[in-house]
């Protein structure tokens, strides 16, 4: 099944969704605002229902909030509509099919998205081409090679009947590695617990 379809599958259940860890969500909303400054371009990958792209939007100049599903942009629109916000675009695309010019944003959101795709590592050269000198990639990735390595053989079975979508298996430190070796300073890391997703600020290295 093509992502764009699952996840417009459970779009109306995810937005009903109550987030899993409301204090740990706190604390990464607040450790990205430490980030933010009144002038900043913001780009978020996968924005799903755009609640985040929401409590960020105030603190920011504009945030372009992209995702494959137009189920989940349809309800991140209605959502801005109704509360009268002007500085967020919702864009229904691919990260693959996304186009931006080099240097141009200060910061990128990827909140449960890099475990998500074919290829990460081609997603965070994207990433450090899009963004300008020192600006920041604040991720927040499960990485189940920790804590869940048969995910890599139930993994496949689920997505070919539907039941979930491409999940890649790979460790914190594969992770901190690709971002690295593409150029990336990790300026912040924190996991709660080895089973929930590690959240990294990552700055290009000017
Ligand atoms: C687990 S949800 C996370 C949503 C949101 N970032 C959050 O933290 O609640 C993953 C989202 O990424 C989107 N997505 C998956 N693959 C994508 C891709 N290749 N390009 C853009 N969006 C993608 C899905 O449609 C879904 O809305």
């Amino acid at each position: 099944m093509q992502a764009s379809k699952f996840w417009d599958n459970i779009a109306e259940r995810y937005a009903k969704r109550p987030v899993a860890d409301e204090e740990s969500y706190q604390k990464k909303l607040t450790v990205t605002q430490g980030y933010l400054q009144p002038d900043m371009d913001v780009l978020e990958l996968g924005c799903g229902t755009g609640s985040t792209a929401i409590i960020h939007a105030p603190f920011v100049k504009h945030i372009l909030a992209i995702d494959i599903s137009a189920k989940m942009i349809a309800i991140a629109q209605n959502k801005v509509d109704a509360q009268s916000i002007n500085n967020i675009t919702f864009k229904c695309t691919s990260i693959d099919e996304l186009s931006m010019s080099d240097n141009t944003l200060d910061v990128v959101l990827g909140l449960s998205i890099l475990h998500l795709l074919e290829n990460r590592e081609v997603t965070i050269a994207k990433v450090h081409n899009m963004l300008k000198p020192n600006g920041i990639f604040v991720t927040s990735t499960a990485c189940l090679g920790d804590s869940m390595k048969f995910f890599k053989i139930i993994g496949p079975i689920g997505k070919f009947f539907g039941l979930m979508p491409l999940v890649k298996v790979f460790t914190v430190k594969e992770l901190v590695d690709s971002l690295t070796d593409a150029g990336f300073s990790i300026d912040y890391q924190w996991q709660p617990k080895k089973s929930e997703a590690v959240f990294i600020v990552a700055k290009k290295v000017a």
